[in-house]
């Protein structure tokens, strides 16, 4: 199989993989300026809120016309609004599929309707929508290596620690589908390590919070958490304080983002890893566009980097934190 390109945050780097033929896409042409839309899924965490004002700042600074839309936590008010913005005819169309079914028919409806679409940090499920024929190009973050980079330092600084207790993102969502995946299959080959429970908290701090008082009444040898987003682990940390534990050392909280408070937490003690999931898409994002309606070919998926925060350098990576 062959490795998805690269990319660094701010600049795109040669791409190395194989491109698509395109043939189907619609054309962007080259202009000025653009109306483009952007439909975020939710906005109730600090990574919505850094991806929303990175693309905000960056069509600010650009001088193209967002037309921005949240869909507030519904799958069915994101394909609404998708279908608003082909109504509204926006030159492309930047999406961040809240679940990776529901979204495919949308996706669809905007390449008949020749406006492109680039899915940014969320991805479809392939079978139902493909890059090069019904979008452009997926740009984010490979998940499943995030669930892998997470296990791996399970594994190697567990300290005797082994009953797991994973709290899931969003269901049908990518980055719960592959977060859980990376981290599962690493588990899976190290027999002494347990996943004892696993459940949605919905990428939300008061689920997560809610879900995890519950699995740790039902697991008492849980003595470790893996939240598939810093929003559920702040939560699980206010959960194990409830029940009288000490978050980073009778359990510990792992976790996928790098939100600053999540980062202070890592400082603190009471989390003890975290993944960072890179929520700055703006500047790859309208390169990508600029790039495609200049004839460019991308390859089915533009991976961004993501860096890594433990006890040893989260002091010195606090300040780059979102
Ligand atoms: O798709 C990325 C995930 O979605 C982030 O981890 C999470 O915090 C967000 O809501």
């Amino acid at each position: 199989m062959k490795k998805p390109a690269t990319i660094g945050m701010l600049a795109l780097a040669l791409v190395t993989g194989s491109v698509l033929a395109q043939t189907m896409l619609p054309k962007l042409a080259v202009k000025k300026t653009y109306k483009v839309g952007f439909a975020q899924t939710e906005s109730n965490n600090p990574w919505r809120l850094a991806e929303t004002k990175s693309m905000q700042d960056e069509a600010k600074k650009l001088g193209y016309q967002l037309v921005y839309t949240d869909a507030a936590g519904s799958t069915a008010k994101q394909v609404a609004d998708v279908r608003s913005m082909i109504a509204q005819k926006v030159d492309a169309i930047f999406l961040p599929p809240r679940e990776d079914k529901p979204l495919a028919p949308v996706v669809a409806e905007a390449r008949k309707a020749g406006i492109p679409v680039i899915l940014i940090d969320r991805n479809i499920d392939p079978k139902l929508s493909k890059a090069g024929t019904d979008y452009v190009t997926f740009i984010g973050s490979n998940f499943i290596m995030q669930g892998q980079r997470v296990a791996d330092w399970l594994v190697k600084n567990a300290g005797g620690k082994t009953n797991i207790i994973e709290l899931e993102g969003t269901t049908g969502s990518s980055p719960a589908n592959d977060r859980k995946k990376g981290f599962d299959d690493v588990i899976a080959k190290n027999p002494k390590f347990k996943i004892v429970a696993s459940q949605t908290g919905d990428f939300s701090r008061d689920k997560g919070r809610q879900v995890a008082e519950t699995l740790l009444q039902a697991h008492p040898e849980a003595n470790v958490i893996y939240a598939h987003n810093d929003e559920m682990a702040i939560g699980a940390v206010s959960a194990l304080q409830a029940a009288g534990k000490t978050p980073g050392k009778d359990v510990l909280v792992l976790s996928i983002d790098g939100g600053k408070e999540a980062v202070q937490m890592v400082v603190d003690g009471k989390i003890n890893y975290v993944v960072e999931s890179n929520p700055r898409f703006g500047p790859v994002a309208f390169k990508t566009l600029q790039d495609y309606a200049a004839g460019k070919k991308f390859p089915a998926k533009v991976v961004l980097s993501d860096r890594d925060y433990n006890p040893e350098n989260a002091k010195e990576g606090l300040p780059g934190a979102y």
